[in-house]
């Protein structure tokens, strides 16, 4: 059991990995939030939350086990959450799953459409329902959906992602119009473009390589989005005043084209 003695505002990010989840969990930790780490590898969580305790201070960081396609793991992280550090303030999901490649929709699967599905949306509905109570009884709270282009257009190939994204844009719309009244800011974040993370910021950089693309090479920001980047954006939708509540964002880096791929 961890604890959060100096009762410090907490966030939970659901769907924690090493690139827009942390940069997000150490934001929220930098301004003085105790951070909730939701994903299903212990050794990457532990790894996350050891160097956020280390970098910013002892308690910053804690993590929780989760299997986003299991919504009784999903229930009991929250409640472990509630009871170690008190109610979430800022609910942040950010787990996706879509192929690189794509795949017709013949070519799918009933079980990759249905697990993808669970992780692009029903966990999202999970989440919310497990933080909204305390967030109702508060008047106040932050949900930040983490999105994608896949939300906006259908591709061919992405049948078991793209689903998932319109249907989490839609229940975002929904979180405004019951909760937004009540003190419940909800947002959909669209990133529109490649992030620079491990994954995907690597596959870039291999094609630019074997492209002989130097310019890229020499100027990632201006192709990817950065990870702490993207972590100003979720700060600065956390802290709008009450008066000018965005309700869907989209971003892209500067030379990555408007909406046109995935
Ligand atoms: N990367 C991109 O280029 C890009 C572009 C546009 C949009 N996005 C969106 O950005 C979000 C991801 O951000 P990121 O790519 O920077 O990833 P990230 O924050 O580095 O990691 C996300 C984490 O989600 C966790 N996750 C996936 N399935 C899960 C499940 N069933 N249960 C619990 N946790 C689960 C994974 O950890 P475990 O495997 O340990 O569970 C993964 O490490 C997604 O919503 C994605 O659609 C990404």
């Amino acid at each position: 059991m961890y604890s959060n003695t100096s009762k410090k505002p907490v966030i939970a990010v659901v769907g924690a990995g090493p690139g827009i989840g942390e940069a997000v969990a150490r934001r929220f930790a930098v301004e003085g939030f105790v951070v909730a780490l939701l994903a299903r590898t212990e050794e990457t969580l532990k790894v996350m939350a050891d160097g956020m305790n280390s970098d910013i201070g002892e308690d910053t960081a804690h993590y929780y086990i989760t299997d986003l396609r299991v919504e009784s793991t999903v229930l009991s992280s929250f409640q472990r959450i509630r009871a170690d550090l008190g109610p979430v303030e800022v609910l942040v999901y950010n787990a996706g799953a879509r192929r690189v490649n794509g795949r017709s929709i013949l070519d799918t699967t009933t079980d990759e459409f249905e697990n993808f599905t669970k992780i692009n949306l029903f966990g999202a509905f999970w989440s919310s329902k497990c933080v909204l109570p305390d967030m109702l009884a508060a008047g106040k709270g932050t949900i930040l959906f983490t999105s994608a282009t896949g939300a906006l257009r259908g591709m061919p190939g992405l049948a078991s992602f793209s689903s998932g994204k319109f249907g989490l844009r839609s229940l975002c719309q929904v979180l405004t119009r019951e909760y937004q009244s009540k003190g419940i800011h909800s947002v959909n974040i669209i990133v529109d473009g490649p992030v620079d993370g491990k994954l995907i910021g690597g596959v870039s950089r291999r094609k630019w390589q074997r492209a002989g693309d130097d310019e890229k090479l020499k100027d990632p920001e201006s192709y990817l989005l950065q990870p702490t980047d993207l972590a100003h954006t979720y700060w600065f939708l956390h802290t709008q005043p009450r008066s000018t509540w965005t309700q869907e964002l989209d971003v892209r880096a500067m030379k990555e084209t408007l909406f046109t791929k995935l």
